[in-house]
């Protein structure tokens, strides 16, 4: 290989210098030892016994026995809890939020999101009532939902992404970033894979929309929108309306102990003519004239007023989990909120990424060791089921975010188009 030019490679060095150096990190918790100094754990639901207790702990199975994070361990519980950074806005900023999960219950019906809150929050009231600014991370309920929910507030009302994200369901570390552009856009990453992006302006309901129907226009008196017309050219064969509806059974016969005397004369029944095909019609041909479905035209919403700062959030202040769980073990780890995708990225192959195939293995160690012990158990019996198997709970604390909004209407003029 050439020889680098030495000027050349101390560009190389300081540029990268310079790219991490740039990295601003507002909080990251990794929670090693005194986690519990900067994290409080909320009074709300204790009053009605109905708080759940976090573990500290790197799992039933983990990459890395000294990881630790916290997880929940009770079911049917309430869970949260919040930790402060020094405020910031996301003006001009581009606004990183990740976290890693891990459902070790097989969860079928709960959250794993976190939560940005911003301005003055009473951490030890922190519950669902909360007002919050950006809800994100997966979130199972039996078959139907199993998404990542990236939840917006704007102008004090919580808008749900419409687009439609489908989330891990599986018994592993995974990584969840959202990112949010100053130019609006977002993407959402699983595992440092990008699963879904666009804008705020069309993924969320934030703003009226840009452009509506014009409600003025009419469709023209000659705006001719039958895709088909009756042939012109086509004509009554003659003798069409010649061919009788029902015709004599050719196959009747008289019976033979048919008395005309005693039973009147002998008539055969009549059947449908196979020959008859109805009132006559011209067949159908494509209308030279179709001009296509009419649709207004689209003009400038008068209600629509543009925020360059659509994306800011002026005052982020905590990051915080508040869940409702049907069944424990949901384990988070390695919270990030930063301004650099990059170093989010690196944090993620550094924690999960560097130790999900050990991970895994020892996942499937204790798989093999659960199964081993249910077969031991129940030697003789398929019909008494594990306990895995869970019929499916209702999630009423968890309807907050499920009034999912329903698609817009770029959807359906696509298909008016087909
Ligand atoms: C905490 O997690 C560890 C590892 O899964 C488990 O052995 C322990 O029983 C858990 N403790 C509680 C209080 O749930
Ligand atoms: C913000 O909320 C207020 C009160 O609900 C409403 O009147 C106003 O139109 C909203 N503004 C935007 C930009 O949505």
């Amino acid at each position: 290989m050439a020889k680098l030019n030495p000027s050349f490679l101390s560009l190389t060095l300081l540029t990268i210098f310079l790219t991490i150096a740039s990295a601003h990190v507002f909080f990251e918790e990794r929670f090693d030892d005194g986690w519990e100094s900067r994290w409080v754990t909320s009074d709300w639901k204790k009053d009605e016994n109905t708080a759940g207790e976090w573990n500290y702990t790197a799992g039933k199975w983990n990459g890395d026995p000294n990881d630790k994070g916290i997880q929940t361990s009770e079911d049917y519980r309430f869970y949260a809890i919040s930790a402060e950074f020094p405020e910031f806005s996301n003006k001009d900023k581009t606004l990183v939020f990740q976290f890693s999960v891990k459902h070790e219950q097989k969860l079928d019906c709960g959250g794993g999101y976190m939560k940005l809150l911003s301005g003055e929050v009473d951490q030890k009231k922190f519950g669902g009532d909360t007002p919050y600014s950006i809800m994100f991370g997966p979130d199972i309920c039996g078959y139907s939902t199993k998404k990542v929910h990236a939840i917006l507030t704007y102008n004090g009302t919580n808008k749900l992404i419409k687009k439609e994200v489908p989330c891990e369901t599986d018994q592993l570390t995974h990584v969840y970033t959202f990112i949010l552009r100053p130019d609006a856009t977002y993407s959402i990453l699983i595992d440092n894979v990008e699963k879904q992006s666009g804008s705020l302006y069309s993924d969320w309901d934030l703003l009226p929309p840009k452009t509506i129907k014009d409600p003025d226009a009419k469709k023209p008196e000659d705006w001719d929108d039958k895709e088909y017309i009756p042939d012109p050219e086509d004509k009554k064969p003659e003798g069409y309306d010649d061919i009788p509806k029902e015709i004599t059974d050719p196959d009747a016969k008289k019976p033979d102990d048919w008395d005309d005397e005693e039973d009147g004369e002998w008539t055969a029944p009549t059947i449908p003519n196979p020959e008859y095909k109805g009132p006559w019609k011209p067949k159908k041909i494509k209308n030279p004239n179709y001009k296509g479905k009419w649709k207004a035209p689209m003009i400038d919403n008068p209600d629509f007023k543009d925020d360059p700062d659509l994306y800011v959030y002026p005052n982020l202040k905590y990051v915080g989990i508040e869940l409702w769980q049907v069944k424990s073990g949901t384990m988070f780890d390695n919270v990030l909120v930063s301004d650099d995708p990059e170093y989010a990225n690196k944090l993620a192959e550094e924690t999960w990424g560097k130790h999900k195939d050990a991970e895994k293995a020892a996942f499937d160690e204790a798989e093999k060791k659960r199964e081993e012990e249910e077969s031991k158990d129940a030697p003789d019996s398929d019909a008494e089921d594990n306990d895995d198997d869970d019929t499916e709970d209702d999630d009423d604390a968890d309807t907050e975010t499920k009034s999912d909004s329903s698609s817009g209407d770029a959807d359906k003029d696509v298909h008016d188009e087909l």
